[in-house]
């Protein structure tokens, strides 16, 4: 009994979706066809534009070495070569008398009757479906006609299916582009959920990408807190359509202190009726333009302060001077009965000296003289200077050490016994007894000279500036020596960090690249 053919017709169209590939689809295609016809040999041949060729991509009833034989047909050549051409139905009754027939596989395989239609949809060819057999019949004229319906809907199924396989090609690229894209991409949905985002915002937030969906993220989570008030200001309106380009935002990374700065645009996703479903956001790493930015203001407020500091060093100076000089007269005219006075008069015009001087020295620090320097010889000469500059209470003990194989640093020397100076005083002054250790060694890298100074005293307090101009907690102090000491290392292209130990009290690594000396240096030193 033949298959109902409106059946097998629909079946072939119903295939696409439901096959991995177009080779599966045409396979399952030609099986319905072959049934329809009731016949045992046939085959699919697909158009290659480019090549201007035909190849067979599916076939049944073939011998292997048929199979080679026809594997490949120029555009014009065989029958299914001519009906790609004409786009005609060719029928034959028997192939071994036909004068077309060009390879010799159909006659040695004992194949008699032959039909070959057009694989055609939307007035494009997409190539030809056969069928022969090696029975002595007759595809007649309702047979033709059946197999140009079925032709018909196959070569639409190849159009959708290489529609199809296309879409999902590029649909892949596109999601490679996304995925591997720097910058941060995400999509939320209509409360602000993020429902895709991207390798890069999982990195950003140390996130496998794949457990991303498990733990569902909102835009304003996503947000530092010091942005999330303006970020909760934003979003309703971004989430109604509005679009906001070059927001500047910090989102948390994985360590969450600082975060990091981006800039973000987002633009409102709809669906096909046109009602949003969310908004597409795109964010790009701006931390270092900021820190950039910042670094910036910090060296015109420098140099404001510079100016300011000049000038009221100035009108502090000139008086300071008349009131020294007038302490010197009076002690030498014997005018007061209480010398005392006098002395203390005297230190305290000194210590406002001194503060003038510091703030001047910060304001404006002196040119930088560097020449090749002897790290050892210098650690061991600042601490020298220390201990006889009476830095050292008497129930403090100083330990140097000092790595011998140490290269020698272009470096200013002054400046350098000045960052120890500072960096031993507050070492000093933050304990009433114990033992401060000033270490030099050379790190692994070679490149590099760590200078350490630890100390065993109150430690630091969690989160304080060190290193800004005028933080103190000190009575007395002026807040500028860490300052002057950061930018000393700064100018001599190193580090500095402030850390607590474990045991208690603090510790000032200071790390100093080993640059080469320039060429007009004079000789190296060290001891002063
Ligand atoms: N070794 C240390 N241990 C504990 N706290 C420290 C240490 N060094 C610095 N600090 C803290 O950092 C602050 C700033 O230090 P900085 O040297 O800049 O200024 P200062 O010592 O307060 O004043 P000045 O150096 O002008 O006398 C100090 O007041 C102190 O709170
Ligand atoms: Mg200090």
């Amino acid at each position: 009994m033949r298959t109902n053919p409106l059946a097998a017709i629909n079946s072939v169209a119903l295939g696409i979706g439901r096959f991995a590939s177009l080779t599966e689809m045409l396979d399952h295609a030609l099986g319905q066809v072959l049934e329809v016809l009731q016949t045992e040999a046939g085959g699919v041949y697909l158009l290659d534009e480019e090549r201007g060729e035909l190849s067979l991509v599916v076939h049944r009833g073939l011998s292997e070495s048929a199979f080679r034989d026809f594997d490949h047909l120029g555009l014009g050549e065989g029958l299914s070569g001519r009906v790609v051409m004409t786009n005609e139905p060719i029928v034959i009754r028997n192939l071994k008398d036909d004068p077309r027939l060009t390879r010799m596989a159909a006659r040695t395989e004992g194949f008699q009757a032959f039909a070959s239609v057009p694989l055609r949809s939307n007035f494009k060819t997409y190539g030809t479906l056969n069928v022969h057999t090696r029975v002595d019949r007759e595809f007649s004229e309702p047979d033709v006609q059946l197999l140009t319906s079925m032709a018909s809907q196959i070569g639409l199924a190849v159009a959708n299916t290489r529609l199809y396989l296309g879409l999902r090609a590029s649909e892949r690229r596109f999601r490679g582009l996304v995925e591997n894209a720097e910058d941060l991409i995400y999509l939320t949905d209509r409360d602000g959920r993020i429902v895709y985002a991207n390798h890069a915002l999982a990195l950003l937030l140390g996130r496998d990408p794949d457990a991303l969906d498990d733990q569902p993220l909102s835009v304003l989570s996503l947000t530092h807190p010091d942005d999330r008030e303006a970020m909760a200001e934003r979003l309703p309106r971004m989430l109604r359509g509005e679009v906001m380009r070059a927001v500047e935002v910090r989102f948390l990374d994985a360590d969450a202190s600082t975060g990091r700065w981006f800039s973000q645009t987002n633009v409102p996703l709809r669906d096909q009726s046109g009602a949003l479903t969310g908004m597409q956001c795109i964010a790009h790493d701006i931390t270092s333009r900021r820190d950039m930015q910042e670094q910036v203001l910090q060296a015109q407020r420098l140099a404001d302060l510079g100016r300011m500091a000049a000038s009221i060093a100035h009108e502090i100076r000139n008086p300071l001077g008349a009131i020294v000089n007038s302490i010197d007269v009076l002690r030498r005219a014997g005018a007061t009965q209480d010398p005392e006075l006098l002395n203390i008069l005297a230190e305290e015009a000194e210590r406002l000296n001194t503060i003038v001087g510091e703030f001047l020295l910060f304001a404006r620090p002196p040119a930088r003289h560097p020449i090749p320097c002897d790290v050892g010889e210098l650690v061991q000469s600042a601490a020298a200077l220390f201990r006889r500059g009476g830095g050292l209470s008497a129930a403090t003990e100083l330990g140097v050490q000092c790595d011998g194989r140490l290269p020698t640093l272009v470096a200013d020397p002054n400046q350098l016994r000045q960052v120890l100076w500072n960096l031993l005083a507050n070492a000093s002054e933050s304990m009433e007894h114990g033992r401060i250790e000033l270490s030099a060694e050379a790190l692994d890298d070679g490149r590099t000279v760590q200078i350490v100074v630890a100390d065993q005293g109150h430690g630091l307090t969690e989160g304080a500036a060190v290193f800004e101009p005028f933080f103190t907690t000190k009575a007395q102090g002026t807040g500028l020596g860490l300052s002057i000491v950061a930018r000393i290392v700064a100018d001599h292209g190193g580090t500095i960090t402030a850390d607590n130990r474990p045991g208690g009290g603090s510790i000032f690594t200071v790390r100093l690249p080993v640059l080469d000396a320039p060429a007009d240096a004079p000789g190296r030193t060290g001891a002063r």
